[in-house]
This record gives C-alpha cells, sequence and structure tokens, in this order.
C-alpha cells in the first residue's frame, strides 16, 4: 500500500502499479516518489509524459494537486455554488478521529491538561484567547514521551498541522497575537495558512548556532518564529528594547554613533526580527530530551510584547511547559496541555522560585542601553555613559589596563 496525493491523482495504490506506470510512462520511479513526497508538480520532459500518459490537461493534474493558482481561483469562485453541490457530500464524509484529554493541575493563573490539543481545542470557546504560542514536534523523527509519530509523510504532517492552526485562528480574539515557532522549511506551509485568515506581521529569525552543517547546503542557523495577529493591528504591541552592543572585553563601542549617542534611548536599542539574543537550554534542570525546552529568555520577551497582566495565553504544545511558568510569573492566565506525562511540567511549577530569579535576571538585562554590569566596565574603561556625556573627558579617558566583562 503506497499513499500520497500525487499518487492518488496517477491511481497508484501500490508499488506493482508504480513500477507499471513508470514503464508505461517512461519516468523513473524515483521521480515519481519524489513528487509524492514533495507534493509538487513535475516539470519538463516528466511533466509532458505525464500528461500524454494520463490524458489530462496541466490545470486538471494541478487541480488533482491540490495546487491552486489565481486562475484556478477565479474559476472556481466563479462557479462556488455547482462546486459545492458537487463536492459537499465529500466533504461531510471526512470523519476526524477525536483525541480526548483531561485536567491535570490547577495554578493560581493556569490550567494543565493531560491529552491531544485538538480535542482541547474542541471544548475551547472561539475568540477567547490573547496570544498563543506554539512550539510543535518538527517531524523530524525525535522520539517524546509522548509516543507521537514524529516522521510522518510531509503531506500527513501538513494536514495536522493546518488542523491545529486553524483551530488556534478561531481561538484568537480580535487584535489577539500567535507565535509559530519551527523549522523555517514548515513554516513556508504555516504562513500558506495562516496568510488566509490573520495578519502578517513578522518573520522573527532566531540565531541559534547549534545545528550540525550539511553537506551542499547553507549551514542552518535560525528558527524561524512567525507572528501574526488576527485583524488589522494588534490589539497589544509592548516594545522591547536590547541593551547596546559592546565590547565583550573593554566595554567599548562597537558602532561608531557619530553625534547621535545623546539620541539613543536610554531603554535600550529598538528589537529587530533578527534575535541573535537567545541562548539554547542546555544545563536546565526541567530539560528531557523529549521535551525540547525552549529558553526562557524567548518566551518571556513574547509574552511580554504580544500580552499584558490577566490576559490569557493559550500553548496547545507543553513540552517542559516553558510558556505556562512564564505566563504564570507574569501574572498570565494560561491553558496548557501536553499529549506526553505531565509531571515534569508540574515539578516546574514546584520550584517557581527558581524561575522567578532567572526572570528578573532576564528583565533587569532587557529594556535598558546599558545593564549594571555594562556599566561598571564601560566606567571603568572610561568610556561614555548617557549620564557623561555632556562631559568629553569622559569619552577621552581611558583605563591603563581594561577590566573585563567576559573571559574569552
Ligand atoms: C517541541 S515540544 C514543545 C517544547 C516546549 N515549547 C518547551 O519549551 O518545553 C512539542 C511537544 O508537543 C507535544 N505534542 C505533540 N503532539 C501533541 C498533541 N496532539 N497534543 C498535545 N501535545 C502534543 C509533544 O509530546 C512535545 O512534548
Amino acid at each position: 500500500m503506497i499513499e500520497g496525493r500525487f499518487f492518488r491523482a496517477l491511481n497508484i495504490t501500490n508499488k506493482k502499479e508504480l513500477k507499471d506506470f513508470s514503464s508505461v510512462s517512461k519516468v523513473k520511479i524515483s521521480n515519481l516518489r519524489y513528487y509524492n513526497e514533495e507534493g509538487i508538480l513535475p516539470s519538463g520532459k516528466d511533466l509532458e509524459s505525464l500528461l500524454r500518459t494520463l490524458g489530462i490537461s496541466k490545470e486538471e493534474l494541478k487541480l488533482k494537486l491540490g495546487i491552486i493558482d489565481n486562475e484556478m481561483l477565479d474559476a472556481l469562485q466563479f462557479n462556488s455554488s455547482d462546486v459545492m453541490r458537487l463536492i459537499n457530500k465529500d466533504l461531510n464524509e471526512v470523519k476526524e478521529q477525536k483525541g480526548t484529554h483531561e485536567l491535570s493541575f490547577e495554578t493560581d493563573f493556569g490550567k494543565m491538561f493531560h491529552g491531544d490539543c485538538l480535542s482541547l481545542m474542541d471544548e475551547m470557546e472561539s475568540e477567547s484567547v490573547d496570544l498563543i504560542f506554539a512550539d510543535p514536534p518538527f517531524n523530524l523523527d525525535k522520539t517524546y514521551e509522548s509516543g507521537i509519530n514524529d516522521k510522518v509523510s510531509k503531506e500527513e504532517y501538513l494536514r495536522w498541522t493546518e488542523k491545529w492552526v486553524s483551530k488556534c485562528v478561531d481561538l484568537l480574539k480580535e487584535g489577539g497575537a500567535i507565535f509559530i515557532w519551527n523549522l523555517p522549511v514548515w513554516n513556508t506551509y504555516i504562513s500558506d495558512i495562516l496568510n488566509r485568515y490573520l495578519t502578517f506581521r513578522h518573520w522573527i529569525a532566531v540565531d541559534v548556532k547549534y545545528r550540525l552543517p550539511i553537506k551542499n547546503r547553507l549551514y542552518p542557523s535560525h528558527y524561524g518564529m512567525l507572528y501574526y495577529v488576527k485583524g488589522k493591528k494588534p490589539k497589544t504591541f509592548n516594545n522591547q528594547r536590547l541593551p547596546l552592543k559592546i565590547c565583550r572585553h573593554c566595554g567599548g563601542d562597537i558602532h561608531d554613533y557619530g553625534g547621535y549617542k545623546s539620541k539613543l534611548n536610554e531603554d535600550g536599542i529598538n528589537l529587530t526580527d533578527v534575535w541573535y539574543d537567545i541562548p539554547p537550554v542546555r544545563h536546565s534542570l526541567y530539560k528531557t530530551r523529549d521535551s525540547n525546552e525552549l529558553s526562557l529568555k524567548l518566551l518571556e520577551r513574547v509574552i511580554s510584547l504580544a500580552s499584558n497582566e490577566g490576559d490569557t495565553v493559550f500553548d496547545p504544545f507543553g513540552g517542559s511547559g516553558t510558556t505556562y511558568i512564564v505566563s504564570e510569573i507574569l501574572k498570565r492566565n494560561w491553558i496548557g496541555v501536553e499529549l506526553g506525562p505531565v509531571e515534569g511540567i508540574k515539578k516546574r511549577f514546584e520550584d517557581i522560585e527558581f524561575h522567578v530569579g532567572q526572570i528578573k535576571e532576564i528583565q533587569k538585562n532587557s529594556n535598558t542601553l546599558f545593564t549594571d554590569e555594562m556599566r561598571k566596565l564601560r566606567k571603568a574603561n572610561g568610556h561614555w555613559l548617557p549620564e557623561t556625556l555632556n562631559s568629553n573627558k569622559a569619552e577621552t579617558k581611558k583605563a591603563k589596563t581594561p577590566v573585563k566583562l567576559f573571559d574569552n
């Protein structure tokens, strides 16, 4: 039994039919498999041979493969009543397999469910959530404690993705925001889904350099985080600012600010859509290979940026519960769900004071032009600080032995 939209379009259901089709059409089996796995339209000689063998037009093949360009869309729109009459029965026949969920524990601000996020989302009220953060499995064949199959076909992964993304869209309040964390390749498809319902804000590249180089490829060094809102504009956008970039060793300026130093905002530099300062979680007490724990700093920034105290935050893929812990500390109501064991998340809440300390540290070092440590280093090495800008002497005075903030 072989599956896939491309094979279905060609009426191929098993290896023998695949072999037969390949010998009749003269399209290599490996190419047919590639078109099926990637879900893309063949090109060149392969396309010509396929159309000849199937006796259909390119437009019909595209429709069979679900590739709908604007011309086709116009034609479908023009004939929408007839098309609906034709396909209604098939649409109604699609039955969803239902998972389950149950309340696991509650905190001052949150409710943690154990089970399937699709089942939970079915029960949640539409337009009830202010912010959604989602970090789904990437279909990379990882082992999760939940036992999910993390290596399904591209088609199956995208079908499932479309389901949970659409449900998330439904849950968002007007002006609410959704952030989706994934590999750039999957984000290209997720964007396509989101573009139909929400307003694009940013594709945020989060620099993460711990992945391995791959032969004949560019070195993959970022995750993509999609940021969309429901409606024309976000109801909450609390701009986040970063400290100035300075020399790690002497605290001196890296860029030449010319006469603009005094114009720099003392709350910090504007955040861009490329984030270089999010550390990977390496030694956390709560990290297990299965949970792929994200950094508290990432969630602190997203939650502070797109929600306010008292808002409701939802994350459909709990993992180690990073979103929930940060929401609790920042006094957001939260709703969580995880298919695998939730004991790790519960344990994190028992140690919440440890996380409170970390969040305090993160907040102390953001939304300011210079952190306390940076100030100390710059002062010691005679570099300017906002309060010394009026005194020319301060800029030129250099200490003899530069004081170091970081080791090499
Ligand atoms: C990449 S991890 C999330 C990590 C999380 N952001 C953190 O910082 O700890 C994805 C999680 O989603 C869970 N998961 C997968 N399918 C699910 C489903 N249908 N419903 C709920 N959770 C699911 C997996 O078990 C896994 O723990």
